[in-house]
Order: C-alpha cells, then structure tokens, then sequence
C-alpha cells in the first residue's frame, strides 16, 4: 500500500525553517515563517504567560480531559476579544481548536456537511494553507483579486468586483487584519462595502484573524469583523493565540460561529464538536488554560497588552527603518509601502529569482512568492537586508 504513495509536496514555509536551521552562513537571516523576534534574534515567552504558567504549575491538581469543547471560559475570553458589543455577540458560540488550523479545518468540515456545495473564495493570494484546508475538507475553491502588484496595496476595486458574484452557496474567506502573505489590509470603507454585498447577495463572510493586535491594536484590528458581525445573519471566525499570546507551538485557536439565532449557533456548534470528535476528539489544554488564566485577570491581561502593544510598535519601527533605509540607497519612496503595511509580513513583488537570489547571494531566507516576515528582522540588520534588497532588485 505504502509505495502507491508518491512523495509529498514540501510546505513553501515549514521548509523554510528547516533549511535555515541546516545553514552554515553566519550572515543567514529568517524572515521565512511567521514568527516575532526580539531584538536579540529570539522568540521570548511573554512575561504574562510566564507568570500565568507559574500560577496554573501551583494550582493545576489534574490533567483529566477537559471535554470535547475545550475549557468554556476560554471560549468565553476569546469570544469577548472578538465580538463583546456587536450584534453577533449573543448569537455565537466557540470551540477551543488546536491552532487556527484546527479552527479553519472544523469550520471547513462543517461548511461541508451543511451544504456541500458550498464554494469558498480566497483572497489571490492568500495564506498557503488556506486553499489546502479548503479542499481536504472537499470544498471547492475560487479566488478573488486582492493584491495590487504596483501600489502593493488592496486592489479594492477588482477585489469588489468579483465579489459582487458571490451569492447564497459561496463563503468568502477575509483576513481580519494583517494580511498574510501581503501585509496590505482592507480599509474601512471596503469592509462596509463587502458587509453591503454579504447582506444583498446572501454569501457568508468567513473571517480569519490569526493576528490581532499586530496591526493597529487590539481593538481596531476587529473592527471589520465587527462591522460584519454587526449586520450579518451568519458568519464564521478561526482566532489564533499562536502570534499575539507567542504561544506557538501550544497549538492554540477557536473556531466562531454566529448563526440567525443563539439556538442556531448552538446547533453548530454541537455539530463541530461531533466532527472533532472524528479528528482529534479534544484540543491540547495547556496554551488556552494559560489565555484563560490571562484574560480572566485584570493585572494578567494589563500586563499581556501592554507587552502586546510593545511588540507591535517594535514591528513598526523596523518597518519604519526598511524603508528609509531602501530611500537612503534608491533616493525615492518605492519602498515606502513596507511602512504601510500592517502586521508581521510584507509582499516585496520580487521575482522568484530574486528571492531564490537572496537566498543563495545573502543567506536571506524570504517565501517564495517574495513575503518577509518584518517581525523576524532586527535592527542591527536593516542596512545588510537593504543593500541586499537593491542588489537583487537591480
Ligand atoms: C506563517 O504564515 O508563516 C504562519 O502562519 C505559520 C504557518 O502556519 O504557516
């Protein structure tokens, strides 16, 4: 059976992080996978969850399952992070998943068993994953235009347009905030255009947001999802903890539902937990026991933010350091976009060449379709990224 297998297809980014760890270069920089750095190059435990940790090691008497939900009260505090105030609120319900890949493939299942027509529209481009998880649930995908090549910003236009063709049996699948890979978000005005054709073509909008408090803050990086949970019958949602709790490796997300009535997302959920059950039946507990514990507590959650806030100014700045840096050497602002964009990535529009240049001339690790990864650069290195930028730019 075994050797029917033809061999698997590398992950463009999980690869990336292997082949950096095997090379030798000194000068080798990893701006590959979504991963924030400090500016010692590390990837440091948050203090908050390091003082939540210390207090679950206390006071944690079991490790019996937890249930196939999750723990309820972090469903409930990443509920509150997502929708507290919006219509939608009341007529939701979560479930702890591991990851938001967990979240996106429970909600991609349940789309499938709801009504396996259903066609899901992806931004072009869009996280790599998205597609894959898509059809393995055996949806059908299509894509909507997104990305302006030349301003590197929304191509809200053509993105407003195709999307005028979704209707009753089409999902579109929206990144709340910092768009992976491109890092160029919707701005307001095309959040309540798209919420004007949800509620008159009758499409569901499906939002992903894997990175919350890394473009403007907590609060404003929901605001398009609320917008939409505001106004839309139903909606779905997949919310990480793996970037703004740095709980990587926790596996720590939650798949959204809002549905016409809180009976209806109830509903649904029951139906999530039946298709978790066929998977992996429960999400790992530790990562959202320590949201739980954060998000439960005042001084916890002050601390996290705050800790939060820090990280994401820090990504400002270094993005604010890039483009100067780029106009020092072009003397224009073609660079300018990278202090534009918002959260961890930014789509530089290079050729695979050039960053299959970067790679072999600079030891400069970037995906393949030109995304670097901002959160991953320190300071001491802007000047070697950017005289590298403009040597393979040439
Ligand atoms: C990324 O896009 O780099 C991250 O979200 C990691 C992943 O899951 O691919």
């Amino acid at each position: 059976m075994l050797d029917l297998l033809s061999p698997a297809q590398q992950d463009p980014i999980l690869s990336l992080s292997i082949a950096f760890r095997e090379d030798n270069r000194a000068e080798k920089m990893d701006l590959g996978i979504g991963v924030y750095k400090d500016s010692q190059g590390n990837t440091p435990i948050m203090q908050a969850v390091k003082a939540a940790q210390q207090q679950l090691a206390d006071s944690q008497t079991t490790k019996s399952y937890v249930g196939l939900a999750g723990s309820e009260a972090y469903n409930q505090a990443m509920t509150n992070l997502l929708l507290k105030g919006t219509d939608g609120f009341s007529r939701s319900a979560a479930v702890q998943t591991p990851g938001a890949s967990g979240a996106l493939r429970m909600l991609a299942d349940l789309m499938y068993l709801a009504k396996p027509i259903t066609t899901v529209w992806i931004s072009d481009p869009s996280y790599v994953n998205h597609k894959p998880v898509m059809e393995a649930a055996g949806l059908t995908v299509k894509f909507y235009p997104y990305f302006n090549a030349t301003t590197k910003q929304v191509d809200a236009d053509a993105m407003l347009d195709a999307l005028a063709s979704a209707g009753p049996d089409d999902v579109v699948l929206l990144h709340g905030c910092c768009h992976n890979p491109t890092g160029a978000d919707i701005r307001p005005e095309h959040w309540q255009a798209i919420n004007e054709l949800a509620q008159k073509n009758g499409f569901t909008p499906f939002v992903d947001i894997a990175y919350q408090g890394f473009g403007e803050g907590l609060e404003e990086d929901a605001n398009g999802l609320r917008l939409l949970a505001d106004s839309v019958e139903e909606m779905l949602i997949a919310t990480s903890c793996s970037k703004n709790f740095g709980l990587y490796r926790e596996r720590t997300g939650a798949a959204i539902v809002i549905g016409k009535s809180a009976k209806e997302a109830g509903n649904a959920k029951g139906r999530i937990l039946q298709l978790a059950r066929a998977t992996y039946t429960m999400p790992p507990d530790h990562g959202a026991a320590i949201v739980e514990t954060i998000l439960t507590s005042d001084e916890l959650t002050k601390q996290w933010k705050d800790e939060l806030d820090a990280m994401r100014g820090r990504i400002i700045t270094l993005r604010e350091g890039l483009s100067s840096a780029l106009a020092a050497r072009t003397g224009d602002n073609r660079f300018d976009f990278i202090k534009e964009h918002k959260g961890m990535f930014s789509m530089l529009g290079l050729t695979q060449e050039q960053v299959a240049k970067l790679h072999d001339d600079f030891g400069i690790y970037a995906v393949g379709d030109s995304r670097i990864n901002v959160a991953g650069l320190t300071e001491t290195r802007i000047d070697y990224l950017a005289d590298a930028l403009i040597a393979v730019a040439k």
